[in-house]
Order: C-alpha cells, then structure tokens, then sequence
C-alpha cells in the first residue's frame, strides 16, 4: 500500500482521539512501514519503531520545522539531559511536592463540597507551569551557552507539553482504572509500573514529534526507505503490538515494563515521570475516592499527539 490514506490526518478526525487504537491495529497488520503522500515514512509495528529508536546513527533526528539534520540538535538535546539527571531531578521533589499540596488544597474543598472539578486545568496546567517556572534559570544557561533560541524555546515547548500530557495520561489511569489504585499503593516502584503501563495503553504520544532522517538505504518488513527520507514512529502502535504484549489492549501494570516505548528518546523523561508520580501518590492519599464525572474531551491535534482538554472529576 500507500500513500492513499493520510494516517496523521485519520488520527486527529474526532472518533480517533478517544480511541485511535482500532485504527492503529489496522495500520500495524496491514501498511506498517507506511509511506505517506509526502514521500515520509511511519512504523508502527514493535520491532521496526524499537529498531529505529536504537539506531540513532541511521536515523538521526532532524527538527519538524526543517526535516533536515540539525547540527546543534544533539548537542542541545544533550544539555537539556545533563541538567535534568536524576539526581537534580531529586532535589527538585521538595519543591513539585509543595506546589502539590498548594494545588490540592485548593481543590479539596471544593471536591468535598460536592462541585465537580476538571483535574486537566486544576491540576496538570498549574503544576507544570511551576515546575517550569523553577527552571527558568535552566533554559537561561542554555540559551547562553548555545545561542539558539528559536530551537532551545521549540524543545522547551516539547517538554512543557509532554509533560501537561503525561500528568493527564497519569490522572486518566487513576480515574479508569480505580481497582489497580490499591494495587500500587505508595510503593514508588509500582507507582513507576503503574504510570509506565498507563504510559503505554493509553499514552499521549501518537508518533514521535521530532521525525527522524535515514543516513542510508534501510529495509524495513520488505519496504526500502530511501537515504535522506523523512521516518517518524508511531509510538501508540507499537506500545500495542500484540507481538510484543500479550494482550496489548488491557491495563495491567504488573506487566513487565521494560519493553515499553512511550518516551522514545526523551532527553526530560526522568522528571516528566517523577511529576507523574508525585500526582498519582497525591491523589490516592488526598482524594482516594476520586472517580471520573464525565468522559475526558481531547482537544484537536496534528495527529501526533492526543492531548486531553478537559478532565472532569468528583469525589464520591
Ligand atoms: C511524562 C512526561 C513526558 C513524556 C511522556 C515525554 C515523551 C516524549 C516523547 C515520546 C518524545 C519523542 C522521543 C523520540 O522522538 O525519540 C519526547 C521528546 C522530547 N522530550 Fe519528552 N516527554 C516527557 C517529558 C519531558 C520533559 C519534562 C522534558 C524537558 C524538560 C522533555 C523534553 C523533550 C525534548 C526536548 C524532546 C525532543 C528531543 C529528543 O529528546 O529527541 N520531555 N518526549
């Protein structure tokens, strides 16, 4: 197959943000090295978008703006790792847990009072933006030391957005799914399972945001991509291959996560998921009875990402 089907543009219709899955199966079994009209490829089955992930040399990152390598990618991409490492990321914790508490007593009353509160602005947008806010010197330093700003600001934005996204992705599993609650308990360990199975059966990133370009000739499930083509993974596809996970389409985070693929190569994963955490174990213990008041609205995207609009909760 194809260039007949425009699958980015299939993923942001409507009936595809709540549930893009069915689609996605049918992508995987059917067309999974996809080439779309403008001559870019898309994977999506386990093995190719693992494959390609590894393979940073063959397919190395370009930024969307350009598809085109970027020389200073790497490099930035290393210094924003560097300064988040996980033990800067630790010593953050005091201060995500602060701005916690001070986004939970606000709602707690209200909750208690019975109003029915969307956790999506409540919650993911205030937290992030304070997180972010602490970091500001960060970006400071880097934009000094790399003198990019345009490419510093696209990145920053990336990470600011993902992790709105992932403390979504972590309130969404809370609400769905409220019989595995108990099951993590505080054990920060199955806290980190239950947010890396939550990452991966209904994680917000469709297809990687920063396409990737294939230095040589690479044969891919019998399609050669081209030298110099454009190559994005569809993460969402590949976390549900059911040659990877057995039953790929139910929560379960007693499954192994190591084979998960939610965050590819993200350079800020370590604090995007140490957010999440700190959200999960707040919300069992402040709002343990938390349940869903109505389905979550998923705003319109570019087909890479499903990012959530409204979350709306109460207390029962
Ligand atoms: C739970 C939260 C997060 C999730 C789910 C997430 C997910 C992702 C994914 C799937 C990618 C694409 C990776 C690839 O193409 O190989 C990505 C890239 C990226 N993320 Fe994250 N991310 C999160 C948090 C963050 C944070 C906190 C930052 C920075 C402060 C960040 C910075 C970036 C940047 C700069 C890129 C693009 C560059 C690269 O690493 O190749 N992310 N993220």
């Amino acid at each position: 197959m194809s260039a007949t089907i425009d699958v980015l543009g299939e993923l942001a219709k409507p009936e595809h943000r709540q549930d893009p899955y069915p689609f996605l199966h049918w992508l995987r079994e059917n067309d999974p090295v996809h080439r779309t009209r403008c001559g870019c490829y898309l994977l999506s089955s386990y093995d190719d978008v693992a494959f390609a992930l590894r393979q940073t040399g063959t397919f190395a990152p370009g930024t969307p703006a350009t598809a085109q390598n970027h020389p200073g990618y790497a490099r930035l991409r290393a210094a924003i790792a560097r300064e988040l490492t996980p033990a800067r990321v630790l010593r953050m914790r005091p201060r995500i847990l602060e701005h916690l508490g001070n986004v939970f007593d606000d709602l707690g009353p209200r909750l208690v009072a019975g109003e029915t509160v969307d956790l999506h602005a409540e919650v993911s947008v205030p937290l992030t933006r304070h997180v972010f806010a602490d970091l500001s010197g960060l970006i400071s330093r880097l934009v000094e030391a790399h003198d990019d700003e345009p490419l510093i600001t696209l990145l920053w934005t990336t990470g600011y957005e993902s992790t709105v996204s992932g403390i979504d992705c972590a309130v969404l599993a809370f609400l769905a799914h409220p019989g595995h609650r108990s099951w993590c308990g505080d054990d920060p360990a199955k806290v980190q399972r239950f947010l890396d199975e939550a990452l991966r059966h209904d994680g917000v990133v469709l297809c990687t945001p920063v396409p990737r370009i294939a230095s040589a000739d690479v044969e891919l499930g019998g399609v050669t991509i081209p030298a110099g083509a454009s190559v994005r993974m569809l993460i969402a596809a590949a976390n549900r291959d059911p040659r990877a996970f057995r039953d790929p389409d139910t929560f379960d985070p007693a499954r192994d996560p190591r084979r998960t693929l939610s965050t590819g190569n993200c350079c800020g994963t370590t604090l995007g998921r140490a957010t999440m955490a700190h959200v999960l174990t707040g919300l069992r213990q402040r709002f343990p009875t938390l349940v869903a008041a109505a389905e979550p609205a998923w705003s319109s995207t570019s087909g890479t990402r499903r990012a959530v609009e409204k979350l709306p909760a109460r207390l029962v």
